[in-house]
């Protein structure tokens, strides 16, 4: 019996063999598995868990309005992730308090009310966390979409790493954008009032290239040198590349000192390389997680004040 606490991670969808591999590499016991819930002994802040349950419990029910009745006495406010019964789940659900799934209009802060999530593990019993480690309903954001404006759906990445972060470029900071054709980062970073160094081998879609404080170049990214651009606020890549090289290319610009915060996807291909990602992971003060919107890719976060912080 282990003495670690139970906790329940949520696989980002399409990626459990991922976090079977990371929760083994990382020494993490995993009792038992159900579709995209597992059950293990430990924590660890894996990147291919969406969310985290991290105070579950089990909890035997005698009948559809006891679960209920336990619920409730909790919280208000609860998330079923159904795996299995999933009729007399759905018994249960209809009896909770509404939770609004309204998409998030961007700017408006995440949701700050406890979100607990829950499933029936057999027919009588509870598997129930108040606490997770995300505010959203499966680690899952969504948002009032923009279809008209911005050139590529990847500024739905800026839109949930700022919306998880809290904060984002402030108007007139200096924002580093590597690999950002068609635009949609830069399309981002622009509206919040940034100024956007921006670089690919391929241009920029016209309008987003005319907004005010856009600064497009032709090149690669990994050519650039802090003497080009000064001292940035903020370096973003989304460049389609190996995330060794980029690993070389944050390093380089952190020791220069010549970058403040990096918000930077790491594209994996094939079979996963946990060890690029924790290499990442080691930098003083990062973050390495899955965006909903990534597919067979990372986001490494890492703020120079947590940076600080970790030193
Ligand atoms: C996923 S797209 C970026 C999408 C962009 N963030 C957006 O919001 O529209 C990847 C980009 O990386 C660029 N890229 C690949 N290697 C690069 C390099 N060495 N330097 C600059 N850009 C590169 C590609 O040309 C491509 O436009």
């Amino acid at each position: 019996m282990s003495n670690k606490p139970m906790v329940v991670y949520l696989a980002a969808r399409g990626f459990e063999r991922d976090l079977l591999d990371e929760l083994a590499l990382n020494g993490v016991h995993v009792r038992e598995v159900k579709e995209r819930l597992v059950l293990a002994d430990g924590l660890f802040r894996s990147a291919w868990a969406q969310n985290i349950w991290l105070e579950p419990f089990f909890q035997p029910i005698a009948s559809v309005g006891e679960a209920v009745r336990t619920l409730k006495s909790i919280q208000r406010n609860w998330k079923l992730h159904s795996v299995d019964f999933h009729r007399r789940a759905a018994l249960i659900e209809e009896q909770l308090p509404p939770v609004k799934a309204k998409p998030l209009a961007f700017g408006a802060p995440a949701p700050t009310s406890p979100l607990g999530s829950w499933t029936l593990w057999d027919r009588d019993t509870l598997l129930v966390s108040a606490k997770c480690s995300s505010a959203f309903a499966d680690g899952e954001v969504n948002f009032e979409e923009d279809k008209l404006n911005p050139p590529s759906r990847a500024y739905l990445k800026l839109w949930e790493t700022f919306t998880l972060l809290g904060q984002g470029p402030k108007p007139g900071e200096l924002c580093l954008d590597l690999g950002a054709a068609p635009g949609g980062w830069t399309w981002v970073l622009a509206s919040m009032g940034a100024r956007v160094y921006s670089i690919d081998k391929a241009p920029l879609d016209a309008k987003v290239a005319a907004m005010p404080g856009v600064d497009h170049h032709i090149g690669s990214g990994f050519g650039l040198e802090p003497k080009d651009t000064g001292r940035v606020d903020w370096l973003f890549s989304d460049m389609a590349c190996y995330p060794e090289r980029l690993l070389g290319t944050v390093k380089h610009w952190m020791e220069a000192d010549a970058a403040e915060n990096f918000v930077c996807t790491l594209k994996l291909q094939g079979a996963t390389d946990h060890a690029i990602v924790q290499a990442f992971r080691e930098i003083p003060g990062s973050e390495v997680i899955h965006l909903s919107c990534n597919k067979h890719e990372l986001t490494w976060i890492n703020l120079s004040e947590r940076r600080r912080r970790a030193a």
